[in-house]
């Protein structure tokens, strides 16, 4: 049977759903090689969408954006990320979620991808990776890895 890995994600600025895509064509090569090897298909959330009860296991993919923090408002929070919490906790699909992937910005030291780490605590999951920005082609071989033996135990 062909192997497949589930990926939903969010992004603002592009650079997650970047990500995505060239895990997505990696992943179409490496079963080139090797059929044995997983495929990637994705689902991209956003304000618009209505959420779908979802029918395979999956993973999710989140940037970061806290604001707050400065001498008028110093509670940190997290935004634009709902969308995805309303995916999750629609038709119990959180069931089915494998794990959390966070991209961020390392600069920001202990804030580094808090929003994923947030979910993972928040919903009982790991945190598998996080990337920063876009990714290098080193992160997406060491993702489509980690998230090959996460689905598959290979
Ligand atoms: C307003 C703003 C706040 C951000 N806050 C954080 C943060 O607290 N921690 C972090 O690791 N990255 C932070 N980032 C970096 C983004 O999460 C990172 O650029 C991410 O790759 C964006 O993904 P996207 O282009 O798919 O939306 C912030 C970026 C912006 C613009």
């Amino acid at each position: 049977m062909e192997k497949e890995i589930n990926i939903v994600y969010i992004s603002f600025s592009g650079n997650v759903r970047s990500f995505a895509r060239r895990l997505q064509d990696y992943a179409a090569q490496q079963h080139q090689l090797l059929a044995d090897r997983p495929t990637v298909k994705l689902l991209e959330i956003s304000e618009a969408t209505i959420p779908e009860k979802a029918t395979a296991p999956f993973f999710v993919i989140l940037p970061t954006y806290m604001t707050g923090g400065s001498e008028f408002t110093p509670e940190m929070t997290e935004m634009l990320t709902t969308p995805m919490r309303d995916y999750l906790e629609s038709y119990h699909n959180i069931d089915k979620c494998q794990g959390f992937i966070g991209s961020g910005n390392i600069t920001l030291g202990k804030m580094y991808v808090i929003t994923a780490k947030t979910y993972a605590k928040d919903y009982g999951r790991p945190l598998i990776a996080a990337f920063e920005s876009r990714g290098t082609i080193r992160d997406i071989e060491k993702i489509y890895k980690k998230l090959s033996v996460e689905a598959f135990g290979d």
